[in-house]
């Protein structure tokens, strides 16, 4: 069944620090604090930790033996795994979540790329934090500075992603991960000793469980899926060059469990600022990106220079572990052409693109000329945002479920994810993890 062309993963530390390197990214860093600041805090996090152990580890599971078994893009995986049926259309979907995500992602990768070269050139107001908190919006307002962000962050997605999957990944994400692990840990000491950061720790352990309502909950389920890089068929692409002797289960727990981490310190990291700062915990998308400037201008009124060597590293760092996940998505779509059309790999990178430019520039208007441009109070970045996270990786992990659970042969799934727990995990995802989505999916929308 194995391809004797498919490149491989070199060593299992590579292959989980590809997996890690697709899980965290600003889906941590930017996306997991505004959530849980929108969604009461403490509570938030505790619903975000069950969904993340009991629903999306085993999707990840899921999409990892498929990609494992059929060794191909995620279309050409149902259909070598089910052939002739229509379980295909959902890896079409997937495709086409990815694409969505990948456009309007680029869009925060790119303020990422503003602030490293803010940061560089002093432009984040060091030493002055009451200047720092406003820049943000007048960057993401600024068409020129939003949309040249944009471009700049998708072009470098896509010559990673053009320098094929082993050459490309593998390099960056040994370098990209520990580095954000000790600059994330210092900003969390740091935030912590700011003045009136208090708030922001008690907002964090004690949990108000009045504010977790179905909406949080369906909210929570997504954000798991949007951080583990789940239902879009990321996991599967990247299973697909695993080797084959390769523990499914160990890089999952890895994976869930790091990812969980950095999405905890980062809320760590931010929240206390938030207070400190006085800005609204409930702010949305904007929040880490004022935040953050208020922090390193904080730390530039005693330590000018200790302030701009970490701003730049911190930047840099944010920067590199939102590309290891970007280069996931494009890939997801990169892979499917290839297969399919038979296309060379740069013809299939300009056919998601080219669109993808078409689409992430009124995403990046968001903020700016279009902010008024709303359907149900939702900018278009918002509507991507919501359609994807919300219901189109939701669905897709189900799926990814449905199929490993019920469609394939238990000694197929079996053969690719033996040991001790293969039991627990087999019951989990026929009885436990559909029922578990569909409810928290509908009740949110009831
Ligand atoms: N998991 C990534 C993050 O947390 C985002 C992502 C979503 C990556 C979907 C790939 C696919 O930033």
């Amino acid at each position: 069944m194995v391809p004797s062309k498919r490149e491989q993963f070199g060593s299992s530390l590579t292959f989980i620090m590809a997996m890690a390197g697709s899980a965290i990214g600003l889906g941590n860093i930017w996306r997991f604090p505004y959530m849980v600041g929108e969604h009461g805090g403490g509570a938030f996090i505790i619903a975000y930790i069950v969904c993340s152990a009991f629903i999306a580890l085993p999707c990840f599971l899921c999409e990892a033996v498929i990609g494992k078994r059929a060794r191909s893009g995620v279309y050409g995986s149902f259909e070598k795994l089910a052939p002739g049926s229509k379980w295909k259309w959902a890896g079409g979907i997937s495709i086409l979540a990815c694409f969505v995500i990948m456009s309007y992602y680029s869009v925060v990768g790119g303020w990422s790329l503003d602030f490293l070269v803010r940061s560089l050139s002093g432009g984040l107001a060091p030493g002055r934090p009451d200047e720092a908190v406003g820049i943000f919006s007048k960057m993401a307002s600024s068409p020129l500075e939003s949309i040249t962000g944009f471009l700049l962050f998708l072009m470098a997605t896509a010559l990673i992603v053009l320098g094929g999957i082993k050459k490309g990944i593998e390099k960056f994400t040994k370098i990209t991960i520990p580095i954000l692990f000790v600059l994330m840990i210092a900003l969390v000491v740091y935030s912590l000793s700011l003045p009136g950061s208090g708030g922001g720790v008690k907002y964090i352990i004690e949990p108000d469980f009045s504010k977790l309502d179905a909406s949080g909950w369906a909210c929570a389920l997504g954000q798991a899926f949007f951080s583990m890089s789940l239902g879009v068929g990321a996991v599967l692409i990247y299973s697909s060059f695993m080797k084959k002797d390769e523990r499914i289960l160990r890089a999952g727990v890895w994976t869930s469990v790091s990812d969980t981490f950095f999405a905890i310190i980062s809320a760590l990291a931010i929240m206390p600022a938030v207070f400190a700062s006085g800005l609204e915990p409930g702010v949305g998308p904007a929040l880490v990106y004022e935040t953050l400037p208020y922090i390193f201008a904080s730390m530039g009124v005693e330590t000018p220079v200790l302030s701009a060597v970490v701003t730049t590293a911190f930047f840099l760092a944010i920067l590199m572990a939102a590309l290891t996940s970007s280069i996931s998505m494009l890939d997801v779509c990169v892979e499917h052409a290839v297969e399919q059309y038979k296309c060379k790999r740069w013809m299939a990178m300009l056919l998601f693109v080219v669109p993808g430019i078409a689409l992430g520039v009124p995403c990046a208007l968001s903020f700016g000329s279009l902010k008024g441009a709303t359907l149900f109070g939702l900018t278009i970045f918002d509507i991507c945002d919501f359609l994807c996270s919300n219901i189109l990786m939701t669905l897709g992990a189900l799926v990814f479920a449905l199929f490993v659970g019920w469609r394939m042969k238990k000694a197929d799934v079996q053969e690719e994810l033996n040991g001790p727990l293969f039991k627990v995990f087999y019951f989990m995802i026929r009885w436990v993890v559909p029922p578990a989505i569909l409810i928290i999916f509908i009740s949110n929308l009831l």
